[in-house]
């Protein structure tokens, strides 16, 4: 099932339900290694990075089973810290394992976590932040060594916006002696949902959904009853590809408290949202409006993971569109797939591309590398005239439960192959 194939040009209808959170839950299921208990996390995503970060607690001792739509972590049996498996490659949020098991065990050993090719993902705020907590890293024959013979809370200063280390930081401060503050903290909505799981099983955390943190370390944890919020970014790739192919939507559950750059954006392409407690509706344009320049940003500016949906959308747009990329270097691969397909867009410079809107694409065949960009390539599809298909969908998968299942209640013509 590694292509998709989809015959464009039909504009989207009908209600499709938001699944859950990939980059909450993620770090929610390494947090229950802190509890040495049993912890129930409900409308987990079933998505393959979501078994691979299963199959990581698995090989650290954890018993963990699907029921339902939620996952069953009893992580009580947890005694080594080994993590030495395809799945750390592969997998970038394997590294919020290096702060959870630094709170359950004094020396962690692990391979070079992995993640999408978006540029180089270096690691250095994750590791300075340890470093002051007490950690010493060694990096030998590849594997990156961690020991703490005793974890402490300190001040830390962020110096640049980063998830990841956000996440670790609390993952190790919830456990350390003493108090962490943490300044410069992240404020994505998945940090909120990590401090609010935590929370539950027990944990202090002041100041959560701000860029200053006081984590109150050394408190006993328990295992709870979870549920992780819907999915911001699949959410924003159902309503920006409404905007491109035009249509009525109504996404159930979007969690549109968390996506209010999205919907504005979504506004200004022409789309018409009513916005409810149950999700948002919304009526696509004609044509998408083109906007100025677009700019990605930290929470709560225009998600990274949305900027090449919102390139494809704009590939039609009625004018020209400056995309600003201001996260991560290298995420403009789909670039050179979207002009296959007729699209017109031209590098500026390495955070930035002019793209200029053709009336409409034409199908073509693709290649995804990468999961966002994959995503965007679908949405690409969908918009064409005729029929495209997406090769490297794994990329995809690692990040929408069933994105052809999905678009295909909404009346679109897609299959996975
Ligand atoms: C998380 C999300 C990802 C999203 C990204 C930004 C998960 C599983 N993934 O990734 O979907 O695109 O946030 O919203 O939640 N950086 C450093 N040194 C470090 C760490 C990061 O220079 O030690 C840089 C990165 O290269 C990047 C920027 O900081 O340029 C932001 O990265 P970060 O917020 O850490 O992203 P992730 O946590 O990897």
């Amino acid at each position: 099932m590694d292509s998709i194939h989809i015959w464009g040009g039909v504009a989207l209808q009908g209600e499709v339900c938001i699944q859950g959170s990939k980059n909450a839950t993620l770090p929610i299921l390494a947090a229950t290694l802190l509890t040495g208990e049993c912890s129930y996390i409900r409308n987990c995503p079933r998505i393959s990075d979501v078994y691979a970060m299963i199959s990581l607690l698995q090989s650290l001792g954890c018993i963990v089973n699907w029921q339902e739509n939620g996952i069953l972590v009893d992580s009580s049996q947890v005694r080594r810290g080994e993590m030495r498996s395809e799945a750390v490659r592969g997998m970038r949020s394997s590294l919020c394992l290096l702060g959870a098991m630094l709170g359950r065990c004094s020396e962690v050993v692990m391979e070079h976590p992995g993640g999408c090719v978006i540029g180089s993902r270096p690691i250095d705020l994750h590791i300075e932040a340890l470093k002051q907590m007490g950690v010493e890293f060694k990096e030998e024959a590849g594997l990156l060594k961690a020991s703490a013979d005793r974890l402490h809370g300190a001040v830390i200063c962020l110096p640049r916006s980063s998830v990841g280390a956000t996440e670790n930081i609390i993952l190790a401060g919830v456990m350390a002696e003493g108090d962490t503050e943490l300044k410069g903290a992240a404020r994505e909505p998945e940090i909120v949902a990590l401090c609010r799981y935590l929370e539950c099983c027990g944990a202090c955390i002041e100041g959560i959904g701000t860029d200053c943190l006081r984590i109150k370390g050394g408190r006993t944890l328990y295992g709870t009853d979870f549920e992780v919020p819907a999915d911001r970014i699949v959410a924003g790739t159902y309503l920006l590809t409404c905007i491109g192919t035009g249509g009525n939507l109504f996404l159930g559950k979007a969690p549109w408290r968390e996506m209010e750059a999205v919907t504005n954006l979504a506004e200004r392409m022409g789309g018409k949202l009513c916005i409810s407690e149950k999700g948002i509706y919304v009526q696509g344009p004609d044509r998408p409006r083109a906007i100025e320049c677009i700019t990605t940003a930290p929470y709560p500016g225009f998600p990274t993971d949305l900027q090449s949906v919102a390139l494809a959308v704009e590939t039609v747009g009625d004018g020209n569109t400056v995309i600003e990329e201001k996260i991560f270097e290298n995420r403009f691969r789909v670039v050179e797939e979207l002009c296959r397909m007729g699209a017109k867009i031209r590098q500026l410079d390495a955070s930035k591309v002019l793209v200029e809107g053709v009336p409409v694409l034409h199908g073509a065949a693709v290649e995804a590398r990468e999961l966002r960009g994959g995503a965007a390539l679908v949405t690409a599809g969908l918009m064409a005239r005729d029929k495209s298909s997406v090769s490297g969908c794994l990329y995809i998968y690692r990040g929408y439960e069933n994105i052809c299942r999905d678009f295909r209640e909404l009346g679109a013509r897609i299959i996975s192959v």
